[in-house]
C-alpha cells in the first residue's frame, strides 16, 4: 500500500516525512518545479525542527511534479494544499478543486480510482467536502475530513509510530438523522468526539480501537460500501 500527499508544503513534507519513517511508502507532489526537484535532492530550506533530517534519511518516499503519479499509484490521497483565507472570512478552496480536476482527468485517461480514499486535511469551509464527496463518489472514491489522529503517548505528534489509533474520522455517506455524517466507530466507549472537543483533556488511556495500519480504518468503504 502506498500513501499520497498532495500539496507538500509546510504541513503537507511533514506529514509525508513522518509516514515515511513510520514505514509508509509515501509518494509526495506539489506543484513547484523548483521545490520538487530539491526534495528530490533530499533538500529543504525550513526552520521546521528535524525536517531535513528526516528528508535527508528517507527512502521510501518519492517526489512528483503535478499529481497523476499519486492519483495512480497510491490508495490513500491526502491533500494537503493551500486554502488561504479570503476578506470574507472563506478559504478559497480552488486548489482542492485543481486536485479534484487531477483525479477526473487521471480517470480519463483510464486511471481506475475505485476504492482510493481522498482524505482533505486542508482547512475549508462548511459544505465543501460534501461537494467534493458528490464530485468523486461516482467514480468510486470516498472522500475523508481531517482525521484526527493519536497514538499512544501523544497527540497529533505520534506519526513515528507505525500504529496509528483515528479517534475521529467522518465520512459523508450515512445520515445521522440530522443531517450530518456519521462517525466511523473509533473508540470503545463511544465517546468518538472527545479528543475534537477538548483535546486538552486528552486522556491516552481511554480506550480506542487501534489499527495498526493507515488503510485499515477505510476498509470495506469503498463504493460497493456506500451503494449497499
Ligand atoms: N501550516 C499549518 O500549521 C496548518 C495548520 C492547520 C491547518 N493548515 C491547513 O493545511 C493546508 C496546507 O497548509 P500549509 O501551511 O502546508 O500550506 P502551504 O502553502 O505551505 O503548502 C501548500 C502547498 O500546496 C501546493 N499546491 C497548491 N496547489 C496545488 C495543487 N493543485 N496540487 C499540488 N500541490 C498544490 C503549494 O505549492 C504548496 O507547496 C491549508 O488548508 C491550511 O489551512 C495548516
Amino acid at each position: 500500500m502506498k500513501v499520497g500527499v498532495i500539496g507538500a508544503g509546510r504541513l503537507g513534507i511533514c506529514f509525508a516525512l513522518l509516514l515515511e519513517k513510520a514505514g509508509y511508502e509515501v509518494v509526495a507532489s506539489d506543484v513547484r518545479e523548483d521545490y520538487i526537484k530539491s526534495l528530490q535532492e533530499r533538500s529543504i530550506s525550513t526552520n521546521e525542527p528535524e525536517v531535513q533530517q528526516l528528508l535527508s534519511e528517507s527512502k521510501n518516499i518519492a517526489f512528483k511534479t503535478g499529481n497523476f503519479d499519486v492519483i495512480k499509484e497510491c490508495d490513500i490521497l491526502y491533500t494537503l494544499v493551500a486554502t488561504p483565507s479570503l476578506s470574507d472570512g472563506s478559504y478559497d478552496v480552488s486548489a482542492v478543486w485543481g486536485v479534484i480536476n487531477d483525479i477526473q482527468n487521471a480517470i480519463n485517461l483510464g486511471i481506475d480510482v475505485k476504492g482510493k480514499s481522498f482524505i482533505v486535511g486542508c482547512t475549508t469551509n462548511p459544505g465543501d467536502c460534501e461537494l467534493f464527496q458528490k464530485q468523486l463518489q461516482p467514480y468510486g472514491v470516498d472522500v475523508f475530513y481531517n482525521p484526527s489522529q493519536t497514538n499512544p503517548g501523544g497527540l497529533y505528534y505520534g506519526r513515528f509510530s507505525p500504529t496509528l489509533n483515528l479517534v475521529d474520522l467522518f465520512e459523508d455517506y450515512s445520515d445521522n438523522g440530522q443531517g450530518r455524517s456519521v462517525p466511523l466507530v473509533t473508540r470503545l466507549d463511544g465517546n468518538e468526539n472527545d479528543v475534537v472537543a477538548n483535546p486538552v483533556n486528552f486522556d491516552v488511556n481511554k480506550p480506542y480501537k487501534q489499527y495498526d495500519n493507515l488503510s485499515d480504518i477505510f476498509a470495506g468503504k469503498t463504493q460497493d460500501y456506500m451503494l449497499a
